[in-house]
């Protein structure tokens, strides 16, 4: 039975989309390859024509065949693919299952497409024993080199093949230096989008777009190239600080949340309070507390639950304030915080940090920066100093490694990221839109 699900609006496809339609078909040039990468801009149209191929060819060539569709985490594969998908094969008109209970998958005809999250270094274990004719991964730059490698092992139906798109990382990456620099030899199909190539997209649109990062970020992710970082983490905030700099809180905070960094011997307690204005049109540092283990002495585990009780109440004193997200190596201390919170009654939950992937991070802040939508209160000296001093590894300039060697505060870079990573995706694409308009 076919889900009920509204039909892909199609408009015209570019010639790269086209070729990345067709890449297997006899005549193209690529027919003989066994990968297809499509990697470049964002908005490119990359995903979309990578969903048609992948279907034309396995409906094509396969019956009574498993398949693998694979995103970042089942949630990004869900929007970003399976969503898209649906619409496309209604506006095919071609009838699919979507079995949405045990191992998710989607079935066309006699054909099971088996949902993946490549989300880390475990997740391969789930692709282990499948016999596969293709894959299709999407955001593959994202997923761990042990699950492409496992993914690509699985694949061993006789004219298997894979797609994967991504969108490019630093130079180094597996992805650059194993399949696209040795592309020619290994016989993978690589084209390469810019935003020009996605017809759809409006003047308008990719110019917003394009005001949304800066420097590496631009190049990687505007520009389509695999760049490597130079130098600063946050060039426009070193250089513009006092732009970024506020004496008052805004009025619309409509609440705040609390990062909590531990620091051992050699690092730094830093607390962070994050407060976000109406429609998550700013995100602005409103608190700090920062003790410096080398400098000022190590803090015993009940000197740092009072430090935090003291922080929790002034913070709640003036905005509403419901969660502290802590470094989640620390179990210990966490638990320790947690009594405290409830001795004190302070009526915030202690929860465990995410703890993304510190370049995820990163180019949310760089974002944000970019679009002028990061505020610290001015007496956040150690947060200033933080976020302006950030640079990379020089040690390691194809690698996106953020210098960790005690000469600068991670500490503070840390916890701030800690109040927004759960949200980023939505502080990001919501308060853009408001961010534009005001
Ligand atoms: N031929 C087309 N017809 C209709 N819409 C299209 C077409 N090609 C692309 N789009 C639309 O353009 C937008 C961007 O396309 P897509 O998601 O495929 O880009 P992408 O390169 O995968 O981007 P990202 O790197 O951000 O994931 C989507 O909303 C998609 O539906
Ligand atoms: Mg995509």
């Amino acid at each position: 039975m076919a889900a009920p699900h509204s039909a892909f609006a199609f408009q015209p496809f570019s010639a790269q989309q086209k070729r990345l339609l067709y890449w297997w078909r006899e005549g193209s040039p690529y027919r003989d390859c066994d990968i297809l990468l499509a990697d470049g801009s964002i908005r490119s149209g990359k995903t979309i024509a990578c969903i048609c191929s992948f279907l034309i060819w396995s409906m094509e060539r396969f019956s009574g065949q498993n398949f693998i569709l694979a995103g970042k985490t089942v949630g990004a594969l869900k929007k970003n693919v399976i969503g898209p998908m649906q619409q496309i094969l209604a506006a095919w008109g071609i009838p699919y299952h979507y079995v949405r209970s045990g191992e998710q998958r989607i079935e066309i005809g006699t054909n099971t497409y088996y949902l993946y999250d490549a989300h880390n270094e475990s997740s391969q274990d789930k692709l282990q024993g499948l016999t596969a004719a293709g894959a299709l991964a999407d955001e593959a730059a994202l997923f761990p080199r042990n699950f492409i490698e496992q993914m690509l092992g699985r694949c061993s139906v006789d004219g298997a093949k894979v797609f994967l798109n991504c969108n490019p990382e630093s130079p180094g990456h597996f992805i650059k230096t194993e399949l696209i620099d040795r592309a020619r030899e290994k016989h993978i199909c690589h084209l390469h989008f810019t935003m020009a190539d996605n017809l759809t997209l409006s003047q308008a649109t990719r110019e917003k777009y394009e005001r949304m990062f800066t420097g590496v970020f631009y190049k990687r992710f505007i520009e389509g190239l695999w760049a490597a970082t130079d130098g600063l983490v946050y060039p426009q905030f070193a250089d513009e600080t006092e732009r970024f700099l506020l004496d008052e809180a805004p009025e619309d905070i409509q609440y705040a949340v609390i990062g909590v960094d531990f620091g051992g011997s050699k690092s730094a307690h830093s607390f962070t309070l994050t407060g976000f204005t109406r429609g998550f049109r700013q995100v602005v540092v409103l608190d700090e507390y920062y003790h410096n283990n080398t400098k000022q002495g190590r803090l015993s585990p009940a000197q740092v639950e009072a430090a935090f009780v003291d922080f929790v109440r002034r913070a709640k004193a003036r905005w509403r304030v419901y969660e502290a997200r802590c470094d989640s190596a620390e179990q210990t201390l966490i638990e320790g915080l947690t009594v405290a919170a409830v001795r004190a009654r302070l009526g915030v939950e202690i929860k465990n940090a995410l703890k993304r992937p510190i370049n995820d991070r990163i180019a949310f802040y760089n974002s944000l920066i970019a679009q002028d939508r990061f505020r610290m209160l001015r007496h956040c000296t150690a947060h200033i100093r933080a976020f302006a001093q950030a640079v990379y590894d020089p040690d390691e300039p194809v690698r996106d490694i953020r210098l960790d060697d005690g000469t600068t505060d991670i500490d503070s870079l840390d916890s701030t990221e800690y109040t927004t990573e759960r949200i980023q995706d939505d502080i990001l694409y919501l308060g853009r839109e408001t961010a534009c308009r005001a």
